[in-house]
């Protein structure tokens, strides 16, 4: 898959001309996200926060923006960001709002809202989300509900945004009865990924990022996955650009090709949720603390994932003791006793949080298992007992 999705990328950038010559003097990427009036351009390259500016305003020429970040990532990047519209774009005013998950939140969304309507922001405007996750969903939501409506921008800071939550158009905020219970489907505009803002990330978020990396290898990309294992310390210590494009846009081209097929998530873009029906419980049980990254609970989930396709017969053992081989040697927990602090859950609790889960249809668990790494699939044919005797095994 992976040379097929590489020429798909390298023929599919839409970047005109123009655009061409800009790619080959940085060294920019373009992925083309098709969803007919909805699609758009992912560019990943290194140094783009630098030139987001010109990057908007050839898009939308004479619009006025609106920037929202977070404390942690305006020390880092916001000065570069809106130093890039000088001479190019209006900038009508930023939002810095608190770091950390508690920032998807009514109170916050509608402190954000009300904030871009004060400022002016009009239907032809742009918003423009620098940030991680966190900040790509609340903004793409507000954007979504704003004058029903309105363009926005993705600049993703960390790993898992970049090569996950800022393309797709899923977009949240968490209530008190879950995580993303309130949300729509809203297409950025433009999604641009700079490499080099991953510089100023913690090693342990660029490990839970990577995770999210090594799902689309061991999802449908076998080539992808054994360049990965070789290669996989360049990405992790964000420190070689080339191997860190790559590994951005091979990924994204992923996503973009599942999400062109299955947009609004009924069928195959369920795969990308390999890993994550365990880590959900997981990260659920672990109360959505920093006790344990999504990426981190991701990582044990695909463990689980393919020992348990190992028990069930449908993946050699020695896949499954390689993939956790792997996960394990960049420093991930692959096993439930990796958490740290105290306690641990059973499995009769995991079942619980399991059954919660958004991907449970009328009572069954779907679940994505495989039979070879690059061959996931999906299913709700397994037995609710089955999946119990695997996590008391697990939890014992
Ligand atoms: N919409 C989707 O399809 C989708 C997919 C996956 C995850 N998500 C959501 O994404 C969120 C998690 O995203 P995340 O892991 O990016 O978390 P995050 O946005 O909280 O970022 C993690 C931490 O890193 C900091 N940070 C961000 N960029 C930085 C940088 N360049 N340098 C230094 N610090 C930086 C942030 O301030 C934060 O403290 C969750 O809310 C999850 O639900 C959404
Ligand atoms: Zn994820």
């Amino acid at each position: 898959m992976s040379e097929r999705v590489l020429n798909e990328t390298a023929i599919g950038g839409g970047g005109g001309r123009n655009g061409d010559a800009v790619e080959r003097a940085t060294g920019e990427r373009r992925v083309r996200v098709s969803l007919g009036a909805r699609s758009y351009d992912v560019v990943i390259g290194s140094g783009l926060i630098e030139r987001a500016g010109a990057h908007v305003a050839a898009l939308v020429p004479g619009a006025k923006v609106a920037i929202v970040t977070d404390e942690t990532v305006a020390g880092h990047h916001l000065a570069a960001l809106e130093g890039s519209f000088s001479g190019r774009a209006e900038v009508r005013g930023r939002f810095v709002l608190p770091a950390g998950e508690a920032t998807k939140s009514f109170p916050e969304l509608a402190r954000l809202t009300e904030g871009l309507l004060a400022l002016g922001v009009e239907r032809g405007d742009v918003v423009v989300a620098l940030g991680g996750g966190v900040i790509g969903d609340l903004v793409g939501f507000a954007a979504a509900i704003l004058r029903r409506g309105v363009r926005f921008v993705q600049v993703p800071t960390t790993l898992l945004a970049q090569v996950d939550s800022s393309v797709g158009g899923k977009t949240a905020i968490n209530t008190a009865q879950g995580k993303n219970l309130v949300g729509a489907f809203h297409q950025p505009a433009l999604v641009l990924a700079d490499t080099r803002s991953l510089s100023t990330l913690s090693p342990r978020e660029m490990r839970a990022g990577y995770a999210e990396v090594v799902k689309y290898g061991l999802l449908g990309d076998r080539e992808f996955y054994i360049w990965l294992e070789q290669g996989w310390r360049g990405v992790v210590a964000g420190n070689d650009a080339a191997a860190v494009t790559r590994a951005v846009e091979v990924s994204v081209a992923a996503k973009a090709r599942i999400v062109e097929r299955d947009e609004t998530e009924t069928g195959e873009r369920m795969l990308l949720n390999l890993g994550h029906t365990f880590g959900h419980a997981l990260e659920a049980w672990a109360g959505f603390s920093g006790r344990l990254l999504h990426g981190e609970a991701v990582a044990i989930g695909m463990a689980q994932a393919f020992r348990f396709s190992a028990s069930l017969g449908l993946a050699p053992t020695e896949v499954a003791a390689r993939v956790e081989r792997h996960l394990r040697e960049v420093g991930l927990p692959t096993r439930i006793r990796d958490i740290p602090g105290p306690g641990a859950p059973d499995a009769a609790e995991l079942i619980a949080l399991m059954a919660q889960d958004k991907k449970v249809m009328a009572g069954r668990l779907t679940l994505i298992l495989a039979r070879e790494i690059g061959e996931a699939f999906v299913t709700r044919d397994v037995d609710r007992a089955a999946v119990e005797t695997f996590l008391q095994a697990e939890t014992a």
